[in-house]
């Protein structure tokens, strides 16, 4: 069984990589944990209680995080998620987030747990582990592997030309963790612009004839008109099952200075390689995506 923390900003891709891991056997949810990032962390801690307790895992703790990125004044958030980050979809009311920092509680349990047993999965802007790596250096090396969905490599941004929304959102925190010499799996455009999801399988979440599925069903719709991808649960499904995924071994950098290009991710690649750009982190590049769906279907599937 695999030991894992999830730092979101549910967000309606967030909220399907929350059910994909509740939904999932082999997966030991230790802790959700939310920032700012599509909408505020109020509503991100609310969510993701929801989603947990919808999925029925009222026991798995949800902790609130930062409440804005480094360096800027306001949370950037988008509405792709609307206004309630659920598509205004009615998912249940909300048990109590539990009291304590995120970024707190990210420290308390990568050092109760023996060194690299906990996978760290990310799919927000990177606020939470960035303050974690400030406040307590070399936590992030104790996880066996941060899975992070964010940046784009060889493929264009989605919020600038320059920038995929989760780096953009807050660049310092990127580049910070993707620094941090850690076990780094990262999951960028231009692997989820290919985990596409189709009319027909949003709509067979309704024919699940569950409560879940029809949660699913109705916040897909949603999200769908707008960003027909499943960027968040691809670190989940990564950790389920890796042969979906081809990657490959690069050098990470994100401009964090204020700019046209802030959140910007460049990767050296190959025999761009070499000592002053060592490889510090494994870029997905390519997913089977009929096999992502049918994944992502059948754990959901199981779930009330
Ligand atoms: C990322 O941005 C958010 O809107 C999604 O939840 C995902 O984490 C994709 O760029
Ligand atoms: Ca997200």
């Amino acid at each position: 069984m695999k030991q894992i923390i999830i730092d979101c900003d549910p967000g309606i891709d967030d909220a399907l990589a929350l059910l994909l891991a509740a939904g999932s056997p082999s997966l030991r949810i230790l802790a959700v944990t939310t920032v700012a990032g599509n909408r505020p962390v109020a509503t991100t801690a609310v969510n993701g209680r929801k989603i947990m307790d919808l999925a029925g895992r009222r026991e798995v703790p949800v902790y609130a995080g930062a409440a804005r990125p480094l360096g800027y004044a306001e949370a950037r958030c988008n509405l792709v998620h609307g206004e309630d980050g659920l598509g205004g979809v009615d998912v249940g009311d909300a048990a109590l987030v539990q009291e304590g920092h995120a970024a707190n509680r990210l420290i308390e349990l990568l050092l109760s747990h023996p060194p690299h047993s906990i996978e760290l999965v990310a799919t927000a802007p990177l606020t939470n582990l960035a303050l974690a790596e400030s406040l307590s250096p070399g936590i992030l090396r104790r996880a066996r592997r941060l899975l992070v969905m964010g940046g784009a490599l060889r493929f264009p941004g989605n919020i600038t030309p320059a920038a995929e929304f989760n780096f953009y959102a807050d660049p310092v925190a990127a580049e910070m963790v993707l620094a941090a010499g850690a076990n780094t799996v990262l999951f960028p455009l231009d692997v989820t612009s290919s985990a596409i999801m189709t009319p027909a399988w949003i709509e067979s979440f309704n024919q699940l004839g569950s409560v879940c599925g029809r949660a699913a069903a109705g916040m897909l719709q949603a999200y769908a008109e707008l960003d027909p991808l499943l960027h968040d649960a691809c670190p989940v499904a990564y950790l389920l099952d890796e042969t979906l995924f081809t990657g490959e071994p690069c050098h990470l950098e994100v401009d964090w200075r204020p700019g046209v290009t802030a959140g910007h991710t460049l990767a050296w690649f190959g025999e761009q390689i070499d000592d002053a750009h060592a490889a510090n982190a494994l870029a997905m590049t390519a997913v089977r995506n009929d096999a992502l769906l049918e994944l992502v279907r059948s754990a959901i599937g199981s779930l009330p």
